[in-house]
């Protein structure tokens, strides 16, 4: 295998023009969906979840092509609660990735629109495959995943949570979208049971240190900046805790993955340490 960075970047690009092809071009009408949509997708996104889901086809044995599909609705679905996240009504965020984000360019019913319609983008691309991927994605994003996950963390208002509730906003704010990028792989792939079981831990694992990291990294001060405001689990956690916490994760993700013959495991063990040791 190359370098990591240099696999990374290369898997990156793959997946943008797959992205780009998947896609309606931004002179189709109405144009200004069109353009906030191809904004937010072509913006600079690590592509860690589509990464995976390549990777997780890899490890089952097969070729990663054949996991493509499901590659682009995760980072699709990914890419639309990203764009909800940032809106006025819920983090009212002004940049992402250092970048204005979709309602501070495009007004905030086009950004909730592009959101809307990069969701269904996802599901359809998924369809293209299986229906299985599909079920994974829908219950991945539903009220038990992602969306549930989010109410949950805006409902916390300004109360100090307990270790459980910030163990189940992470759960499904993020555990569960890694999961789903990996076991549509895995799917794909034709991986045995066993195969998938030992990946669906890799992915859960994996998905909760990558939230922690995330969470240590906006703690982190900027030179010359005052220390930023701790997110609830690190509150609860503390920094040292729970970057022990993100390391004994990511230990338990690649020890899951034993398992499997480790020529064919290179790539996820390597992200897995990417995913707490990187810089942004
Ligand atoms: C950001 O995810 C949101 C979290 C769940 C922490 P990423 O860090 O994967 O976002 P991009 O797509 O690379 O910007
Ligand atoms: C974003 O979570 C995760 C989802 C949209 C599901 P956060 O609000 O914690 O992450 P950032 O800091 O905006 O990327
Ligand atoms: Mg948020
Ligand atoms: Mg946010």
């Amino acid at each position: 295998m190359p370098d990591l960075q240099d696999y990374l970047r290369e898997r990156a690009a793959w997946i943008d023009r797959e992205l780009d092809a998947a896609m309606p071009s931004a002179d189709t009408p109405p144009r200004v969906l069109h353009e906030a949509m191809r904004y937010s997708v072509f913006s600079g996104g690590k592509r860690l979840r589509p990464i995976l889901c390549l990777a997780a086809a890899e490890a089952a044995g097969a070729s990663p092509a054949c996991a493509v599909l499901p590659a682009l609705a995760v980072e699709l679905l990914h890419t639309y609660t990203l764009i909800h996240d940032d809106l006025p009504c819920m983090d009212d965020d002004d940049l992402r990735r250092g970048k204005p984000t979709c309602h501070v360019v495009f007004g905030e019913a086009n950004a909730v629109l592009a959101g809307d319609a990069l969701q269904a983008l996802a599901f359809e691309t998924a369809a293209r495959l299986h229906p299985y991927a599909v079920l994974e994605l829908a219950r991945a994003a539903g009220s038990l995943g992602v969306v549930g996950g989010q109410v949950a963390d805006i409902a916390r208002g300004g109360k100090a949570p307990s270790r459980d509730a910030v163990d189940f906003v992470h759960e499904r704010k993020t555990g569960v979208l890694f999961r789903a990028a990996v076991r549509m792989g895995a799917l794909a792939g034709g991986a045995s049971h066993a195969s998938l079981d030992a990946l669906t831990v890799y992915a859960g694992r994996l998905g909760t240190a990558f939230q922690i990291a995330d969470d240590l990294l906006d703690a982190a001060p900027a030179p010359g900046a005052a220390r930023a405001e701790l997110s609830p689990h690190l509150a609860v956690y503390g920094v040292e805790e729970a970057a022990r916490m993100a390391n004994r994760l990511i230990d338990e993700a690649v020890a899951a993955l034993s398992i499997l013959p480790p020529e064919r495991t290179e790539a996820l063990r390597g992200i897995a340490r990417f995913a707490v040791d990187r810089k942004h």
